[in-house]
């Protein structure tokens, strides 16, 4: 870093007298431009899975199935209660509350765009989203349905719902299924991307971005944090030690201990391991880190170089990163942000439950 600084005023210092100056600049841009289709990829239309085809019915089936807290022992959680979508598929709080009032132990992270990494939760103990939908129906402290056939006889007391799963799938057996309920509501999730003025910025467009903001992709990329976070996802695709340099604790002021993968696969290297996660809409998805223990994003920034770097960068610096981050804010489509309407329950309908 230092190394460049110098090398950064020389130049400058010479290309101020220089008439070359617009031609350099020109240069420097599309090395940026460059350097960054190298790192990251711009957002797909849908994020597809061969083994859950995506129609139209299915992914309304499962938004209906998403926002429906008949799907929780209590009838009063959702997915969206700690997902909500028209706040970028969080709850903006620290750790989540889940049934009876029972607070959780990690933060909720987003569910836009979290169908490209490449595994899910923060220990990623689920491989797809899938996968992932069947947890948190049966989790007691989130949704705490007592099994999942509570779950499956909940919804096929409700006869919209029934003729709905026997469209959508043709044949199955036996159509409301937990397995289909999860197949739906996944169908619905790998519908939410947002691309963002970075993804037209990937796409060649260069007025798409500030020039705060691409200096601060700039310092992205020359301190290390593309090295972790990267990709279509600019995260989400391995698991790092948070606290390489030093314990994170001593910095986000964290009181609970959570080893991260290290409770899943029990290898020492795993301590304190968790996914690297996704940078989109972090602007919109505070508070954070797994334990949501810091509510700034520069201030999360800040802590990033100091566990995970050994960079030292000035406030400044760490602004236009902050600014280059805010430009990851993407568009939340349209048609997810539609509220669905619920079919009423019948007689047969288990009663909410909220011991
Ligand atoms: C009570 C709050 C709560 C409810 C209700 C809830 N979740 Fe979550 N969700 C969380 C928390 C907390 C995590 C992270 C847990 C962990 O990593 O150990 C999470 C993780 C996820 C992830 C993983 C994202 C990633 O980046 O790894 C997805 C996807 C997800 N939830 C979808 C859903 C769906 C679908 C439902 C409804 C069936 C649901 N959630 C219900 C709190 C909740
Ligand atoms: C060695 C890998 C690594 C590097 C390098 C790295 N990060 Fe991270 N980042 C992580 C991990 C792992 C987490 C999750 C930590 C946790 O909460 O347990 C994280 C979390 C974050 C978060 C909070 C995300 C959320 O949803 O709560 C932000 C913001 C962030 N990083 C930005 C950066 C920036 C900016 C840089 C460069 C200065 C950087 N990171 C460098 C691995 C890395």
């Amino acid at each position: 870093m230092k190394f460049s600084k110098i090398l950064f005023s020389a130049a400058a210092a010479a290309l101020l007298a220089s008439p070359g100056l617009a031609a350099s600049e020109k240069d420097a841009d599309s090395n940026l431009l460059k350097e960054a289709t190298r790192n990251f990829q711009p957002l797909p239309k849908r994020m597809e899975n061969a083994n859950n085809p995506l129609t139209d019915l299915k992914i309304e089936l499962g938004k209906m199935l998403y926002f429906d807290p008949r799907l929780s022992k209590s009838g009063s959680i959702s997915c969206n209660s700690c997902h909500g979508i028209s706040s970028y598929g969080v709850d903006n709080l620290p750790t989540s509350i889940g049934h009876g009032w029972t607070i959780g132990g990690r933060n909720a992270p987003t569910v836009m765009n979290a169908a490209l990494h490449k595994t899910q939760f923060w220990d990623g103990r689920a491989a797809d989203v899938e996968a992932q939908a069947k947890g948190p129906i049966l989790n007691p402290k989130e949704m705490a349905m007592p099994a999942d056939a509570a779950a499956v006889e909940r919804i096929a007391s409700i006869p919209a719902y029934v003729d709905l799963f026997k469209k959508v799938f043709p044949g199955s057996k036996s159509p409301v299924s937990y397995d289909n309920i999860a197949f739906a509501i996944a169908a619905y999730e790998r519908t939410l991307v947002t691309p963002s003025r970075f993804d037209a910025y990937l796409g060649g467009d260069r007025k798409a971005l500030t020039q705060d903001e691409k200096k601060g992709l700039r310092l992205f990329m020359d301190n290390g944090c593309a090295g972790c976070h990267n990709g279509v996802a600019i995260g989400g695709g391995e698991f790092q030690v948070f606290g390489i340099m030093k314990p994170y604790q001593e910095l986000t002021k964290s009181k609970k201990i959570d080893l991260g993968r290290y409770d899943l696969t029990k290898k020492e290297e795993d301590k304190n391991s968790f996914k690297v996660p996704s940078l989109r809409n972090i602007a919109n998805t505070y508070p954070y880190f797994h334990d949501g223990s810091v509510w700034s994003l520069s201030d999360a920034v800040k802590i990033m170089l100091e566990t995970q770097t050994s960079q030292k960068l000035e406030s400044g610096e760490i602004a236009l990163i902050t600014a280059f981050l805010g430009s990851l804010t993407g568009e939340i489509p349209k048609k997810a942000l539609e509220l669905p309407v619920l079919p009423p329950s019948t007689e047969k309908t288990s009663r909410p439950d909220a011991n």
